[in-house]
C-alpha cells in the first residue's frame, strides 16, 4: 500500500487549494480516529485514513467528473486497496450510483459533509474548535443560509449510516478536530 508520505505528495500533485487540502486532511483525521475507536488494526487504520485523505483528489482538476476520474483513472495507478477506492466511489452516490454499504464506506460518507460544515463553523469562531459545543454546530445547521451548499440531508443520512445520534457524531468530531 502507498505510504502516508506518498499519499500526501499525490494530494499536493492534484490540489492547489489550501482549503481543499485542509478538508481532505480533516476527513482523514476523522476516519483515522473512528478506525482507532473501532479497534481496527494498523493496516485498516491506514486504509481509513487514506480514504479520507484522497476522497476529493480530483475535485479541483475534474469537478464535473469527480469522483469518477479519480476512481477510474488516477487511483488505480497507485498501490491503493480496492476497499479504499470503493469508499471513495460511494462518498458521492449521486455521481457514481453506488451507495455506501461497508463500514469504511459508511464512515467516509458520514465524515465528509459534517467535517466541511464544522470547519465553516470553526472559521466563524475566535477560538475555532477549542471551545466549540455541539449546540453551536446545531444552531448553524438550522440556519439554512449558513454554508448553504452543505447538504443537511447528507449530514443526517451520514449519522444514520453509522447508527449515531448526530449530536454524538458532532461531539466526537469536535474532540478530533480540537487536537489538530
Ligand atoms: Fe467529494
Ligand atoms: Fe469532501
Amino acid at each position: 500500500m502507498i505510504t502516508r508520505a506518498e499519499a500526501e505528495i499525490l494530494l499536493q500533485k492534484y490540489i492547489e487549494s489550501e482549503s481543499l487540502i485542509n478538508h481532505c486532511q480533516m476527513v482523514a483525521k476523522a476516519m483515522q480516529s473512528y478506525a482507532e475507536t473501532l479497534n481496527k488494526d494498523h493496516k485498516e487504520i491506514d486504509s481509513w485514513w487514506l480514504a479520507g485523505l484522497l476522497h476529493d483528489l480530483d475535485w479541483e482538476m475534474f469537478p464535473d467528473e469527480h469522483p469518477n476520474k479519480a476512481i477510474n483513472d488516477i487511483l488505480p495507478v497507485y498501490d491503493i486497496p480496492e476497499n479504499v477506492i470503493q469508499a471513495i466511489r460511494t462518498h458521492a452516490p449521486e455521481r457514481t450510483g453506488a451507495e455506501p454499504k461497508s463500514e469504511i464506506e459508511r464512515y467516509l460518507f458520514a465524515s465528509d459533509e459534517i467535517s466541511g460544515f464544522m470547519n465553516a463553523v470553526s472559521l466563524m469562531r475566535p477560538n475555532g474548535f477549542s471551545d466549540m459545543k455541539v449546540k453551536s454546530v446545531n444552531k448553524k445547521l438550522k440556519d439554512a443560509r449558513f454554508a448553504a451548499n452543505v447538504s443537511r440531508e447528507d449530514i443526517r443520512k451520514g449519522a444514520d449510516l453509522i447508527n449515531k445520534d448526530l449530536a454524538e457524531h458532532i461531539q466526537f468530531l469536535i474532540e478530533v478536530f480540537r487536537s489538530k
